[in-house]
């Protein structure tokens, strides 16, 4: 099991991956054009490499299959232990993924919404093959299946490749991804945090330490 963290901010990866939960991160280009508009990518990504370990997933932006290769080959060579080429799906990425596996690339197909899919990606021999959560209960689906029955196919089957579900809009996704077999979810930081908080917790913590303070005060 492993968790990633869905974002590209240098410093709020730092800080979360303090907790020692973390061991992969995963960008976008909404997320990176959202954080930072104006960012260098080559910087932004050495600037994460740098304060995390694991997989980096970096998406390619491009849409022939020439130029996915040559961005890939590119962001490749940044850091090839770590970069993962985030390759979106469709009949070109698969022809992208093809060749990034034949040089022993990691790989993770992206924008994925059914098991169908996942099944391709993995038979093309994708590290990761990501379901989106949020954008498949946008359109009215339940997700869970499309995450238990690609995770019973790749089991079937032998499959390497390991189910990301991202696309988390909410804390009760993440629990409901792992129950259904995603071998990482990748979250967002603010709901990262909501996992740590809970009413109860603080309470109980805050009786403890008030009576521990205010102990033999209230000697007989
Ligand atoms: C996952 O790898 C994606 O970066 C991300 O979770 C997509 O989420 P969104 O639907 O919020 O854009």
């Amino acid at each position: 099991m492993a968790l990633f963290i869905d974002s590209s901010d240098p410093k709020e990866i730092k800080d979360l991956y303090a907790w020692g939960v973390l061991s992969g991160v995963t960008t976008n280009p909404l997320i990176i054009a959202r954080e930072a508009p104006d960012a260098n990518l080559a910087e932004r990504i050495r600037e994460i490499l740098a304060v995390s370990w694991g997989d980096v997933s970096v998406e390619l932006t491009t849409e022939s299959e020439s130029a996915m290769l040559d961005e890939a080959l590119q962001y490749h060579a940044w850091n090839a232990e770590r970069i993962t080429i985030k390759v979106p799906f469709s009949e070109t990425g698969l022809r992208v993924l093809h060749q990034l596996v034949k040089r022993g690339i990691k790989t993770n197909v992206t924008c994925l919404m059914a098991m169908n899919q996942a099944y391709l990606a993995a038979l093309a021999g994708a590290t990761y093959v990501s379901i989106f959560s949020g954008r498949v209960r946008d359109m009215g689906y339940d997700v869970r299946p499309v995450i238990s029955t690609t995770r019973n196919v790749l089991d079937r089957e032998g499959l390497a490749s390991k189910i990301i579900v991202g696309s988390m809009r909410h804390m009760m996704d993440v629990n409901e991804a792992l129950e259904a077999g995603a071998h990482v979810p990748t979250v967002v930081p603010p709901i990262l945090r909501k996992m740590v908080w809970n009413p109860r917790t603080i309470e109980t913590i805050a009786e403890f330490n008030d009576a521990w303070r205010n102990r033999g005060s209230k000697k007989k």
